[in-house]
């Protein structure tokens, strides 16, 4: 059959090799034509059969064309792996770091927002901004604050002990003594930053939360002080007048001990938030505790002055009207895209 044209066969399949474009082309091409069971093959068994004058005719022949075929085959090949390249190279080089499809923004965590503001608002009234460790001994949390070995904050419930003597800090007041001891009166400070306790997630609760403490020490400190700053910090930070209600509270840190309300920000007659009353429960706060004071190394007979702590994640959740606490200290990316 085929052994009597070598001649147009050889034609048929230069011309096959040079119309293939790709690498599935190729790999076809030799499983029909070079592969063991391919047609070149066969032709050299069909060769076995002729007698010994034609196997002298026609075998060099089909040498040539087993030749010819599989080195053009092979520069075929050759010549597609440098096309390859060469269009991966032009791909590089025409890689454009700065092309982007989308130009996705961040933005910034709502509690970054609201320290912010809240930083600006007391740096306007010449706080400073402190901070101070997470990590924290039992000492600052605790003891130096004037609350006994048997008081309930100290329960294992309550806190995340490390091991005997530190704890993750279960309030911001720990950097109270820290920073009496790092400072000289007159000293005014805010602390933003994280506590955790050890209770059970709600929509309301979460083992992490911020708090904010405020600390003014100097001479003649009254709550008269504490309640004038109280208010010109919650009436900027809210851009309405804010008033505020003070009822006892006790907090072993301060003599006498406050629990501050203010007046609904949102509402005038009662709201949801404020579950009708036209009151919100904000905060914690008192003139320093005279033995608190000593434990910062402060002369208490000529210096006095007030703290206060509030739930910073208690007033994100209000100014920004977010339900669940758990919303607020997720990575959703809904959610957080909604304060850019
Ligand atoms: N640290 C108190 C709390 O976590 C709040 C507080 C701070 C109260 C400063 C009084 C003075 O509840």
């Amino acid at each position: 059959m085929k052994l009597k044209n070598l001649e147009s066969t050889q034609q048929d399949l230069l011309k096959k090799l040079q119309a293939i474009e790709n690498d599935a082309e190729l790999e076809t091409f030799r499983l029909e034509y070079l592969s063991r069971q391919g047609l070149i093959a066969q032709l050299f068994e069909q060769l076995k059969t002729l007698d010994a004058q034609e196997k002298r005719e026609v075998g060099p022949h089909l040498n040539d064309l087993k030749k010819e075929i599989q080195a053009s085959f092979d520069r075929k090949k050759e010549e597609l792996f440098t096309q390859t390249l060469e269009r991966a190279n032009q791909k590089k080089q025409n890689f454009d770091v700065t092309l982007s499809k989308k130009h996705r923004k961040g933005s910034l965590h709502p509690y970054t927002h609201l320290t912010n503001q809240i930083e600006d608002i007391f740096i306007s009234m010449g706080f400073q901004i402190a901070d101070g460790p997470e990590l924290e001994t039992e000492f600052f949390n605790f003891t130096g604050l004037n609350i006994p070995a048997n008081h309930p904050a100290r329960e294992d419930s309550d806190t995340f002990w490390i091991n005997d003597k530190h704890l993750i800090r279960t309030q911001t007041s720990t950097v109270q003594i820290r920073m009496m001891q790092n400072l000289k009166p007159p000293m005014a400070l805010i602390v933003p930053g994280r506590v955790m306790r050890n209770e059970a997630t709600d929509a309301s609760h979460d083992f992490m939360f911020m708090q904010l403490e405020g600390m003014l020490i100097a001479e003649k400190i009254s709550v008269a002080n504490l309640l004038a700053t109280l208010q010109t910090f919650l009436t900027k930070l809210f851009e309405k007048d804010v008033k505020l209600r003070v009822r006892p509270g006790y907090f072993p840190f301060v003599e006498p001990g406050l629990e501050i309300d203010a007046s609904c920000p949102f509402c005038n007659q009662g709201c949801s938030t404020c579950k009708k009353t036209g009151w919100i429960e904000l905060l914690g706060a008192g003139i320093i505790h005279p033995e608190v004071l000593k434990h910062g190394g402060i002369d208490h007979t000529k210096y006095s002055g007030f703290a206060f702590g509030c739930g910073l994640t208690r007033l994100a959740m209000l100014k920004y009207g977010i339900p669940d606490i758990r919303l607020l200290h997720s990575s959703n990316l809904k959610f957080l895209q909604q304060f850019s």
